[in-house]
């Protein structure tokens, strides 16, 4: 059986990527459990014998190096800060994380001779797009320090191919909805909202469009990439789901059985992006479509946090609640 190391799996993707293949792996989860990591999510599978957490940080090279030595034989690089709105509050834990972080990574799995390498990148690294697909040959244009840190790192772990022969393979999901993703995120932030009967609150008019992709159809992706992707490659992975932030919204609305009117326009996200949309080409040649329907896997999402007050009231009264007053003022 391989051995895992998977980073920043106490957060929204790598937890449920781990919870998917614990049977399949042995997994090594190294998290330094900031606010968005939260050892809820994977309270169903402590104690399982393919299992393992250590609390520490990807920069810290002296832990990467300990995890490296437990015969691990491929990392997937989930840990980063993730959140657009606090990368322009506070960029400096962006460029920490994000890029220096990977950096520490790299290095260690250079130096292990680790046999697989996934850099978790994202589709924000094309930058908005009015019309058409983002295929991998684009040219990359990030507009905000989170998907410019996440540049950073994805195209560093493309050098270490380039420059080092190490196996890297670069994974560009595209926004990812399902249960567990910490509520400061459009679909959970507006669901948990819309059931206490708070405000959402809409950036700009709310035409904003997003393309989104089940947790679970991408870590299905990541899983396959793992042994399909191939070196120094990057892979788009797309929801083939493209909606407003507005069509979202009335989602919620729907499913929560509330009315437009706690809809609340605030003032749009500095440097927003409009669109962003990827050509799946690439990985359906390698055998994968999402295969999840919208509207389904959605109403199934907001039934979940309907259903799992337990999970996020502990989380929207505690940390969440000091960035919203620093955001909002109130
Ligand atoms: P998340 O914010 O929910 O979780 C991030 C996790 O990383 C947390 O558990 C956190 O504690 C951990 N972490 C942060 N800094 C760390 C550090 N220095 N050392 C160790 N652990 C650290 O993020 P997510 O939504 O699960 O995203 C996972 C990855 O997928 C990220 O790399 C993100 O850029 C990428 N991605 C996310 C989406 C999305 O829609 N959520 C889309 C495309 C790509
Ligand atoms: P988000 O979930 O932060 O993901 P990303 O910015 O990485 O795509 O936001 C998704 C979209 O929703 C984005 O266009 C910004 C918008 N949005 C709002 O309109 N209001 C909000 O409170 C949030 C958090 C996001």
């Amino acid at each position: 059986m391989k051995k895992l190391l998977v980073t920043g799996g106490m957060g929204f993707i790598g937890s449920n990527f781990i919870r998917e293949f614990i049977e399949k792996y042995e997994i090594v989860n190294l998290d330094k459990l900031t606010y968005a990591g939260n050892p809820a999510n994977l309270k169903d599978i402590d104690g399982h014998p393919n299992y393992e957490f250590v609390k520490g940080d990807i920069c810290d090279e002296k832990i990467v190096e300990e995890c490296m030595e437990k015969g691990i034989d491929a990392v997937i690089n989930f840990a980063a800060e993730t959140h657009v709105d606090r990368s322009i509050m506070y960029a400096g834990d962006f460029i920490q994380t994000d890029v220096y972080g990977s950096f520490v990574l790299l290095e260690a799995a250079k130096k292990f001779g680790i046999e697989r390498f996934l850099q978790i990148s994202t589709d924000e690294v094309y930058g908005e797009i009015e019309v058409g697909l983002f295929k991998e040959t684009d040219q990359l244009n990030p507009r905000n320090p989170y998907s410019a840190s996440k540049t950073g790192a994805d195209r560093l772990a493309s050098s270490y191919h380039n420059t080092y022969g190490l196996y890297t393979v670069i994974v560009r999901p595209s926004n990812n909805y399902g249960p567990f993703q910490y509520p400061e995120k459009l679909i959970p932030l507006f669901t948990t909202n819309a059931i206490d009967g708070k405000s959402l609150p809409i950036y700009g008019d709310g035409s904003q469009i997003r393309d989104w992709l089940f947790v679970k159809d991408n870590c299905e992706a990541i899983e396959m990439l793992l042994s399909k992707g191939k070196a120094g490659e990057a892979y788009n992975v797309g929801g083939e789901n493209e909606r407003t932030n507005m069509e979202i919204t009335k989602k919620i609305l729907e499913v929560t059985g509330k009315d437009e009117s706690i809809i609340k326009y605030v003032e749009d996200r500095p440097g927003h992006d409009k669109r962003y949309a990827l050509d799946n080409t690439k990985i359906n040649k390698l055998g994968w479509k999402p295969r999840h329907d919208f509207d389904e896997a959605m109403e199934r999402t907001i039934r979940w946090y309907m259903e799992n007050e337990g999970w996020w009231r502990p989380i929207k009264s505690g940390e969440f609640k000091k960035y919203y007053k620093e955001k909002y003022g109130e």
